[in-house]
């Protein structure tokens, strides 16, 4: 069982589904993780679509707003650009314990599958799979042509973890926060990261017994 991690690189691409990152991000700075946070421009479109969510486009703003919004330390969240070729998960010297692009698109998920490494997040994804590091893949998309598919076996024998914003309903989701927090509790998991997003299967008495 590997240990929990000490940094995450989070990226934010433009799918549907940025309460999943939103979310995710919240979670990893709770547990205090340092976090490396990268977003797309068609993620920035998507949060404000979606939340409302006006996501600078100067990391260090984008850094203030949101150390704010969750009252973290000072370094503990980090913020790179598209092009922020210094920053460290560039390199397969210095990168994260681990990775979650969360949502992502199907370009990107494209891209990094094909090794592109054209922009921040795809080389952050590369390095994470050149160096046997946890990378999480969260697409979101249907339906999903061959190409999409074909892209998502080559990312899973590449070593990545495909996890599909697909939520579940046998917790009985009441709300929709339910429904991300069951997606985003897959995605903790996955990174190794303690959570209590939702009560696991079988540790609760079934509804016969109670
Ligand atoms: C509101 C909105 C929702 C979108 N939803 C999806 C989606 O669910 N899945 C997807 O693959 N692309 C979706 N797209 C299209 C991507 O944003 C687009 O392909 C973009 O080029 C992806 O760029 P990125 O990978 O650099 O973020 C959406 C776009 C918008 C504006």
């Amino acid at each position: 069982m590997r240990e929990a991690p000490r940094t995450v690189t989070l990226a934010f691409t433009g799918a549907s589904g940025m309460p999943y990152g939103m979310r995710t991000l919240e979670c990893l700075l709770a547990a205090d993780i340092a976090v490396y946070l990268l977003y797309s421009q068609a993620a920035q479109i998507v949060a404000r679509q979606e939340m409302d969510l006006s996501l600078p486009a100067r990391p260090r703003e984008a850094e203030a707003l949101l150390a704010e919004r969750y009252r973290v330390k000072t370094g503990q969240l980090r913020v790179f650009g598209r092009e922020e070729w210094f920053a460290p998960v560039a390199s397969g010297s210095n990168p994260a314990d681990a990775m979650a692009i969360c949502p992502c698109s199907m370009g990107t998920l494209a891209a990094v599958a094909c090794g592109l490494a054209d922009n921040l997040i795809e080389r952050a994804a590369d390095v994470m799979l050149k160096e046997r590091r946890p990378l999480v893949l969260v697409p979101r998309e249907t339906p999903l042509s061959a190409i999409h598919l074909e892209n998502m076996l080559r990312l899973a024998h590449a070593g990545a973890v495909m996890l599909p914003a697909n939520p579940g309903f046998y917790h009985h989701p009441g709300a929709v926060q339910d429904l991300v927090d069951f997606v985003v509790a897959r995605v903790l998991d996955q990174l190794r990261v303690p959570h209590q997003l939702m009560a696991r299967w079988g540790s609760q008495p079934s509804q016969d017994e109670a």
